[in-house]
């Protein structure tokens, strides 16, 4: 791996975490994905599935893990099956796990090749009455694409008719929103290389520059620090562009006097992080530009604070909606009548602001996580706000990775990288 190794007692753990839940006698399974096509012979680079590699540390195609704490011989308890390598795929594909590889990566003692996996399954399924399958109920999943995962489910569903079966999601989604020690370390990993490239970026921006040669600076350094790249496809959105939220195309030309909003993260490790950071393309933010900055900023600094242990994710973005109403206020975007008049299920601030302030974030960029029941310590939350204004031709949004504390304010995982106004004119002009 790119990445260097991780402690094996993270997977033991959150395996512990997730088999605590389990109901008697029985199992869950998790798939590794499948490496997607494009057409002919090529294909995506590989990606794992972010649940078996959060209860493995296995990052290789076609691995399986099988979880089963009542299993009658103990060494069938945690179960993880790997592809046999061969010379021929040594020669093109390079080095697999070996056995010993993969216990020393995920800390599981039973390791059995693929082709074992059919027979070993049948026979723990015989001492089974229930079996986890592993679903994607992630509230913004969208996927039409059939996964490994759902062939799986499929095939079981036909092959064992008389058990019963349960969901490993809602398991998946409460453990995962709680960051492991080892995990925020790797979070901080991706932030500090994140930080790394945008500081390139500072010097580098200045009229002429094409958004996709600010795109290709980030690239240089993420990878150069051991990262795979961009954690979700990035935006580089100067003038205008800014104003459509997910503009990804890249493909304009930086202007004298124009902002160029930047929505980028490095992943590391397989952990994300999520980066907003709008800077002018001159290297000086005009007054009006300054004060927008200023008021986005304010939101977000007031933001982060409302996030501590026991806010409700639903309730927090009432308050940040009236933090920003007020700030529109200020700058003249809204008067008091918009206010008065506004509609509660989409109040006025909306027309400036009109997406949420903050997600989980951890292996998935969008994140599992509890959303309907108090913040716990340990969660990790992206605070978000921004205003849009087309009429004028920017648009500013501010995004910083924060871990909640047990006491007092969050933990800022981007807390050295350029925020403030003065810090970004002077490092670019310096
Ligand atoms: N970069 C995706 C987001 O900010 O949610
Ligand atoms: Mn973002
Ligand atoms: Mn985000």
């Amino acid at each position: 791996m790119r990445y260097n190794s991780i402690p094996n007692s993270l997977f033991k753990k959150n395996r512990q975490k997730f088999m605590a839940q389990m109901q008697p006698k029985s199992l869950a399974v998790f798939n590794s994905n499948d490496i997607y096509p494009v057409s002919a012979d090529s294909t995506m680079p590989f990606r794992q599935h972010r649940d078996i590699f959060y209860l493995s540390g296995a990052d290789q195609e076609e691995t399986l893990l099988l979880l089963f704490p009542d299993a009658l011989d103990e060494k069938h308890r945690e179960v993880l099956f790997v592809r046999e390598t061969n010379d021929h795929i040594a020669v093109w594909e390079g080095a697999k796990l070996t056995k010993a590889q993969a216990t020393e990566v995920s800390g599981i003692a039973t390791i059995y090749w693929l082709s074992d996996f059919n027979k070993v399954f049948f026979d723990l399924m015989t001492e089974a009455n229930v079996i986890y399958f592993n679903t994607n109920e992630h509230y913004r999943q969208a996927v039409e694409t059939q996964t490994r995962e759902d062939r799986f489910i499929e095939k079981c569903k036909k092959d064992f008719p008389a058990h019963q079966w349960a969901k490993s999601n809602p398991i998946l989604q409460q453990i995962r929103g709680i960051k492991e020690s080892e995990e925020l370390n790797l979070m901080q990993q991706a932030c500090a290389i994140t930080e790394k490239g945008f500081r390139r970026v500072l010097r580098f921006l200045q009229p002429g520059v094409w958004e996709y040669e600010v795109e290709a600076e980030y690239l240089h350094e993420f990878l150069r620090n051991r990262s795979k790249g961009f954690a979700y496809t990035p935006i580089i959105a100067s003038g205008n562009n800014a104003n459509v939220l997910h503009y990804i195309e890249n493909n304009q030309q930086c202007q004298d006097g124009d902002l160029v909003l930047m929505d980028v993260g490095a992943e590391y490790a397989n952990y994300s992080s999520d980066m907003t950071r709008t800077i002018p393309v001159s290297g000086r933010f005009t007054e009006r530009q300054k004060a927008v900055y200023d008021a986005v900023l304010r939101v977000k600094n007031e933001a982060t604070q409302l996030l501590v242990p026991g806010t409700i994710w639903a309730e927090y973005h009432k308050e940040v909606g009236k933090i920003m109403t007020s700030e529109l206020l200020g700058l003249g975007l809204l008067d008091s009548a918009d206010v008065q008049n506004e509609d509660p299920n989409w109040p006025a601030y909306k027309k400036y602001f009109m997406h949420g302030t903050s997600h989980h974030i951890g292996l998935d960029t969008h994140d599992y996580g509890a959303l309907k029941t108090p913040m716990q310590p340990n969660m990790v939350f992206t605070v978000e706000p921004g205003i849009y204004i087309p009429d004028e031709g920017f648009g500013i949004r501010i995004e910083d990775d924060v871990v909640i504390q047990e006491n007092g304010a969050p933990f800022n995982l981007m807390r050295n990288i350029p925020i403030e106004a003065e810090e970004i004119e002077e490092l670019m002009n310096g």
